[in-house]
C-alpha cells in the first residue's frame, strides 16, 4: 500500500456548544485516531473498512445526497468525495482507531483522514475544515460546528489549541508538562443527528433573536432574557466563553487546580443550564473528582452520552474504565509514495 493518510480523534477540554454560536473552544487532538491505507489514481474512491461492513464507492464528482448512499457509513465519504471533487481517485482501506458514538469526534477524523488521502491542502487547515464539516452536515444533517475538523488538522503535540469559531483562527495553548488528559468513557454510546443537538442550536439562535450576538452579550444581558429556558440557553454558551479564556490562561501559568475548578463549572453548566449530560455522565465526573491527583473532569464533545475527560497529575491511577489518556497529539498527516494517474 502506497500511501497513509491520519488523522486524529479529538478531546475537548473545554468550550461545548459554543462553535456553532462564533464562540471559543479549546480542544486537543488524542492519541486515537482514524488512518487510511491505498493508493491514489482512477475515477473512483473506493474504500473498505476494518471496522465496519460493505464498501463506500463514491465516482469523482460525488453524489447529489450523501446521506442517502448506503451503507451508512460511506455517506461521510460520499459527502467528502462530494465536496472535494479530487482529480484523482483512491482505492484503500480505512482504519479507525476512535470508537464511533464516543463524543470523541470520530467522523471529523474520518472525514479529515480522507480529504488527506484525495490530495486536500494541510497547509490550509480552515479551508480543509470547512470542507469537512459541510461534508458531515451534508451526510448526517447535523447542524455542527467547525471544532473538531479544524483541530483534527491544525492541532499540534503539547498544545491544547484555542479556536475563535467566529474569526476562524487558531492559537496554540501550551499544555504543563506536569499534567496528563484522561478520557473515562461512560459507556453510554450517543448519536448526534438523533439528539437533542439541532434543537440546542434552534435554541440558541432564538437567544440571539432577543439580545443579538451571543458572543457579544453582556452578563446583565443574558439575564434580562424573559424566557427561562432561552435564558439559560444562553447563560451556558456566554459563561462558556469566559472559561475557555480562562483555562487557556490557567494552562499556560500551570495553574491546575483552577484549571480543574473550571472543568467542574463547565460540567455544570452543559448539566443545568445546557441540559446536555446525562445521570451517568454526572456521576462519573463526581466519582473522578474524588480520586487524588485529579484536579477537575467534564463531559467532553456534544453530551447526550459519551465519554469525560478529566485533567490529572501524571499516572493518576484510576479505577474506571479509561479509554485513552496521554497528552496532547498532532494534526492530519500524509506519508509514503503518491501514485496518481
Ligand atoms: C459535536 C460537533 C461540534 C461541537 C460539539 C459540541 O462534536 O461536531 O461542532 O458543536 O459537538 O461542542
Amino acid at each position: 500500500m502506497g500511501l497513509r493518510a491520519w488523522a486524529p480523534g479529538r478531546v475537548n477540554l473545554i468550550g461545548d456548544h459554543t462553535d456553532y454560536m462564533g464562540g471559543l473552544v479549546l480542544p486537543v487532538a488524542m492519541g486515537l485516531g482514524t488512518e487510511i491505507t491505498g493508493d491514489r489514481g482512477g475515477n473512483w474512491v473506493m474504500l473498505g473498512s476494518e471496522r465496519f461492513d460493505g464498501v463506500a464507492e463514491i465516482p469523482l464528482e460525488g453524489v447529489d445526497d450523501p446521506s442517502r448512499v448506503e451503507p451508512p457509513w460511506a455517506r461521510y465519504v460520499a459527502a467528502v468525495v462530494s465536496e472535494l471533487q479530487p482529480d484523482n481517485g483512491f482505492v484503500g482501506m480505512i482504519h479507525s482507531g476512535v470508537p464511533p458514538g464516543s463524543g470523541l469526534a470520530s467522523s471529523a477524523a474520518l472525514e479529515v483522514a480522507l480529504a488527506a488521502a484525495l490530495g486536500a491542502d494541510l497547509d490550509d487547515p480552515v479551508g480543509v475544515a470547512q470542507a469537512c464539516q459541510r461534508a458531515e452536515q451534508r451526510a448526517v444533517g447535523v447542524p455542527c460546528g467547525i471544532m473538531d475538523q479544524l483541530v483534527a488538522v491544525a492541532a499540534r503535540p503539547d498544545q491544547a489549541l484555542r479556536i475563535d469559531c467566529r474569526r476562524l483562527t487558531v492559537a496554540n495553548v501550551p499544555f504543563p508538562a506536569d499534567a496528563e488528559i484522561v478520557v473515562v468513557e461512560s459507556g453510554q454510546p450517543r448519536e448526534l443527528a438523533s439528539s437533542a443537538y439541532a434543537q440546542r442550536r434552534k435554541e440558541c439562535e432564538a437567544a440571539e433573536e432577543v439580545i443579538g450576538s451571543l458572543r457579544d452579550a453582556s452578563p446583565s444581558a443574558v439575564e434580562a432574557i424573559e424566557d427561562p429556558l432561552l435564558r439559560r440557553r444562553a447563560r451556558h454558551v456566554t459563561t462558556e466563553n469566559d472559561r475557555v479564556d480562562a483555562l487557556a490562561a490557567a494552562l499556560a501559568d500551570g495553574q491546575l487546580r483552577y484549571a480543574g475548578e473550571l472543568l467542574v463549572a463547565s460540567h455544570a453548566s452543559l448539566r443545568d443550564d445546557f441540559a446536555v449530560t446525562t445521570p451517568e455522565l454526572d456521576e462519573l465526573v463526581v466519582a473522578l473528582r474524588s480520586v487524588p491527583g485529579v484536579y477537575g473532569a467534564r463531559v467532553t464533545g456534544a453530551g447526550f452520552g459519551g465519554c469525560v475527560v478529566a485533567l490529572c497529575q501524571p499516572k493518576t491511577r484510576l479505577k474506571l474504565p479509561v479509554l485513552w489518556r496521554g497528552r496532547p497529539c498532532g494534526g492530519a498527516s500524509v506519508s509514503g509514495a503518491v501514485t496518481e494517474g
